[in-house]
């Protein structure tokens, strides 16, 4: 009997930013059958027990997977974890829906996390250090009307008006993306009014090491200097808000000039995805 599978799963990049390891992965449906078929070897009671409690395959599936992409980030960077099994280390979540870990269901592992499932990509952070951040994936997809106007500001609409279908999804997308982002930083989620947040539009020209800037103010938050970054992979949308730390004096060239933010993807499968996306004249898209 192997009491702790190989990690079969190695689609993704991992990039080191400022000591916040990131990885995106897929997983195709024959490791996803896997997962399920040995999910004691994955997740702990706990989570068992939330895993047991979902009916629908989609959500059993983007929840084993987003675990397994977690704790493989967290094995491999943090030296705490290094040893332990799948199943010893757990994500548990704060009443507000906020994620941590935990370690043999009794002791707290230090750091932070965020997480983001989006049609079968999950996108994983992990810091052993004390900085806070939230990361979001979206699939790039054409929103309703209705929707755009109950989430976005006047202005952001006035943006959205000026362009074309394609660049409309994906201002869209980045724009929802963003928010959940920097909601998530906050360890809020969707508790407050999206509107009361409103991302500058056009977005920064500069882009460094493939990750473009987003500025944003709030009426309502109080989010000093954050940083968010975002970044097109394939069909993708991904965005990470990292808050001000108190014990961080971070600049932003301290941020964005560690070499190996970018690291590409191994696995050539991704590569398919990664011809240059559409984009309004004027606005510098990452190059990936
Ligand atoms: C957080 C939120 C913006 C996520 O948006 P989403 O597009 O649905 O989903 P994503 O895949 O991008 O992110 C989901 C992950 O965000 C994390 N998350 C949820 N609430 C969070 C919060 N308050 N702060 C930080 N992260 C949070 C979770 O890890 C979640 O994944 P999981 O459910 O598999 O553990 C949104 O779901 C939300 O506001 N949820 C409300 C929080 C909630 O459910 N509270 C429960 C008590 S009422």
């Amino acid at each position: 009997m192997h009491d702790r599978p190989e990690a079969l799963f190695d689609l993704g990049w991992s990039t080191f930013y400022n000591m916040i390891h990131l990885s995106i992965k897929t997983f195709p449906r024959e490791d996803l059958d896997s997962l399920h078929k040995n999910v004691v070897f994955y997740l702990g009671k706990q989570e068992l027990s939330e895993y047991e409690h979902y009916r629908v395959l989609k959500r059993k599936d983007e929840y084993i997977a987003s675990r397994v992409a977690m704790k493989d980030l967290v094995i491999s960077h943090c030296s705490e974890a290094k040893t332990l099994r799948r199943d010893e280390i757990q994500i548990f979540k704060e009443p507000s829906g906020e994620p941590y870990l935990m370690v043999e269901g009794i002791r707290r592992l230090p750091g932070w996390i965020s997480l983001s499932h989006s049609n079968g990509s999950h996108f994983s952070a992990f810091s052993p250090d004390d900085v806070r951040f939230g990361v979001d994936v979206e699939h790039i997809e054409p929103r309703p009307e209705e929707f755009v106007k109950d989430y976005f500001t006047d202005k952001e609409q006035n943006f959205f008006d000026t362009l074309d279908s394609i660049n409309g999804s994906l201002f869209t997308t980045l724009a929802w993306s963003v928010k959940e982002s920097v909601l998530k930083a906050c360890g809020i989620g969707l508790g407050i009014d999206t509107r009361s947040l409103e991302i500058k539009f056009p977005l920064p020209a500069k882009t460094v090491n493939g990750w473009g800037l987003v500025e944003m103010s709030s009426s309502e938050l109080k989010i000093p200097c954050s940083r968010i970054f975002w970044s097109r992979e394939g069909e993708f949308i991904l965005t990470v808000c990292v808050l001000e730390s108190p014990n961080q004096e971070l600049t932003w060239d301290q941020a964005i000039l560690n070499p190996l933010w970018a690291r590409k993807p191994a696995n050539p499968e991704l590569n398919r995805y990664l011809e240059p996306p559409a984009c309004e004249p004027g606005i510098d898209m990452p190059p990936r």
